[in-house]
């Protein structure tokens, strides 16, 4: 059966524009896809109360793809609960538990150039395998309450459990093995146990499946300095949800404008959801001058992995 389902979630801010200019490319190419939107994030507390609702939560289920613009509301921040809105909702469930984020420059994308020396990034060609549905994101407890007057007290937990650190391990040793087969696995092993636990399953994963990979650990600040100093010796960095949300950032900064680079979050199967990285940046939403690039590579990215159309990822 042909795979042309597509959910659009434009959701916040910018969302909209990117979105747009990346379902006019799609359309061209493929004209057989099919687009259902959604209001999404803060945009649908505004219309629907809450920001994901089960009908469009149901629909993301059994669609090929989703493109998303970006979650990030200004009515996000009061909403109650704060608990699994918006993307993590989405992310929990369709089960995407690995964000893979490419870092690479792109030729003729200048116009706000990295704020590093050019010779520091011109080399740089490297993926982010980040955990997406475990950690501190999601861990229980989480609360925050009165312990005593004037005295509150706020808990979030950050778990791994062997399985989910084997499943991401697996995902980012295989799309290693179709680059320069190098992974540095980055935790904080001298202080975490949930490091230490990470430390030791990617490591059997290493040794025990994967024998062809390069394997090296490095702690989380070191190899937030390494990105900045040597970027280009990276090829795929696995990291947890925490650590992968402020390294993806991070790296993006690499090569300077924002908008240009896109990301897909997927999981076991062939679903997929493609979104840019830069955010919801709404002091310039409605303003037409957003970058639409990462979302565009996003739907070229969205028929190579999620609806056998490889011909469409090229031409896009
Ligand atoms: C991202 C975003 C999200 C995150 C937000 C929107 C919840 O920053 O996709 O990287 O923190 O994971
Ligand atoms: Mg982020």
């Amino acid at each position: 059966m042909r795979k042309n389902k597509v959910v659009v979630l434009p959701g916040d801010g910018v969302g909209s524009e990117v979105v747009s200019s990346a379902c006019e490319y799609s359309g061209v190419v493929n004209p057989q896809l099919k687009y259902e939107t959604y209001a999404f994030g803060g945009a649908a507390i505004d219309t629907e109360g809450e920001p994901q609702s089960p009908a469009m939560l149901k629909v993301c289920r059994g669609a090929d793809a989703v493109l998303l613009g970006a979650n990030g509301g200004r009515q996000l921040e009061s909403s109650k609960p704060r608990r699994e809105v918006g993307s993590l909702a989405l992310r929990k469930e369709l089960g995407s538990y690995a964000n893979i984020r490419p870092i690479k420059a792109l030729a003729g994308v200048t116009s706000a150039p990295s704020p590093l020396r050019p010779e520091l990034v011109a080399d740089v060609d490297m993926v982010i395998v980040r955990e997406l549905t475990g950690g501190i994101y999601f861990g229980e407890p989480r609360r925050r309450r009165e312990e005593s007057a004037g005295e509150e007290k706020a808990i979030d937990t950050g778990e791994y459990p062997t399985s989910t650190v084997k499943r991401i391990a697996g995902l980012a040793f295989r799309l290693a093995k179709e680059r320069r087969k190098l992974v540095v696995s980055v935790d904080k092993a001298k202080v975490l146990e949930t490091s230490r636990l990470w430390r030791d399953v990617v490591t059997e994963v290493q040794t025990t499946i994967f024998t062809d990979i390069c394997l090296s650990h490095q702690s989380l600040n070191s190899s937030a300095m390494r990105l900045l100093r040597d970027a280009s010796t990276f090829d795929v960095l696995l990291t947890n949800n925490m650590f992968g949300e402020i390294l993806s950032d991070e790296a993006s900064e690499l090569i300077g404008p924002i908008g240009v680079l896109s990301s897909a979050s997927v999981g076991d199967g062939q679903l997929g959801v493609y979104e840019p990285i830069p955010g919801s940046v709404p002091d310039i939403a409605g303003e037409e001058v957003v970058n639409p690039v990462g979302t565009i590579l996003g739907a070229a990215w969205m028929p190579r992995s999620s609806l056998d159309e490889p011909k469409a990822a090229i031409w896009i």
